[in-house]
């Protein structure tokens, strides 16, 4: 199955890792050490493909009909870029979350097993960068599904709420470094609303730019002004 799409992110060479950072709740290991399971009997199955659900990374902008009385509205460029939180996804019980990517993570490389990604992560930040067309009458904002690799086994040596020999199905972001930054393979699409609800999808990224976000020259700055370009455009001509 190909999962990776083409991400254009060779063309970011600044990351906003080190200030998105900062807006991430930090996910703090299970206090209650004697929960959870120290065994993962893994089924020897080989990775399986998965996908997260859509998530929007961009805002909603409105591509207006009309220029005015007699001529169409041209298409509009809308784009979406900032540091996103992937995490993993399970059956079990999100509680232990971290201990379980550890668990998988531990047997899987005992198993000497080439992975999809370089690790089974628990979470991981990954920038996310794409360029999208509106067509004239149209508004919504770009989304996109993180590609996830997956492994199965029974859960042993349990203890607290977790059965001994529960089936265990863990799920993990396949990520990958480009440079100085981390990417997550996935789709991205453009999800369309009706052109009321725009002012309700803001930029989910705005607070990493407010916060400091190093904008890299020209190319940034191109998408920044087409970016800016299409806002203006679409309050100008609502
Ligand atoms: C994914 O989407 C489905 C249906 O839209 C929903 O039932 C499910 O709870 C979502 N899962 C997550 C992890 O958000
Ligand atoms: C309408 O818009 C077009 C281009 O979008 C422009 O060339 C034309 O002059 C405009 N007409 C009026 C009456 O504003
Ligand atoms: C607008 O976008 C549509 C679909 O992407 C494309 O078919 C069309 O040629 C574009 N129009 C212009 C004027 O670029
Ligand atoms: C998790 O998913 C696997 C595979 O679909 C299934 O066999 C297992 O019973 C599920 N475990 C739980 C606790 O729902
Ligand atoms: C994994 O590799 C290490 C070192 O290369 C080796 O000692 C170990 O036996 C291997 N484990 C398995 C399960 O093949
Ligand atoms: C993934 O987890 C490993 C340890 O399991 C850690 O060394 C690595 O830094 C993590 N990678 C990312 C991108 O968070
Ligand atoms: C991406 O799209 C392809 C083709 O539509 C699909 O096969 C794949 O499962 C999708 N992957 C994700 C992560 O959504
Ligand atoms: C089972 O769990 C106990 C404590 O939770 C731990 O000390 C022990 O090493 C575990 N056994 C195995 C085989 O992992």
């Amino acid at each position: 199955m190909k999962l990776t799409q083409p991400f254009n992110c060779w063309m970011i060479l600044a990351t906003l890792l080190s200030c998105g950072q900062s807006t991430f709740a930090e996910y703090t290991e299970d206090p209650s050490k004697q929960e959870g399971c120290t065994i993962f009997d893994w089924n020897h199955e080989p990775a399986m493909m998965s996908a997260q659900n859509l998530s929007r990374i961009g805002a909603a902008h409105y591509c207006p009909l009309h220029s005015n009385e007699t001529f169409q509205g041209a298409n509009c460029t809308i784009t979406a870029y900032g540091d996103q939180m992937f995490t993993l996804s399970d059956n079990v019980t999100s509680t232990y979350r971290a201990s379980w990517a550890n668990l998988v993570e531990r047997t899987l490389s005992a198993e000497n097993v080439t992975m999809p990604a370089p690790h089974f992560n628990d979470t991981i930040i990954a920038t996310v960068e794409q360029t999208r067309i509106l067509q004239p009458g149209q508004a919504g904002y770009i989304a996109f599904s993180a590609a996830t690799f997956c492994y199965e086994g029974a859960l042993r040596n349990c203890t607290g709420k977790v059965k001994e020999g529960t089936i265990g199905r863990f799920c993990a972001p396949i990520w990958s470094q480009r440079r100085d930054h981390t990417v997550v393979s996935g789709n991205y699409s453009v999800v369309t609303i009706d052109k009321d609800q725009v002012s309700s999808y803001p930029d989910p990224f705005k607070s990493q730019s407010r916060s400091g976000g190093v904008w890299s020259s020209e190319i940034r700055g191109d998408m920044l002004a087409t970016g800016l370009a299409v806002s203006l455009f679409a309050v100008l001509l609502v």
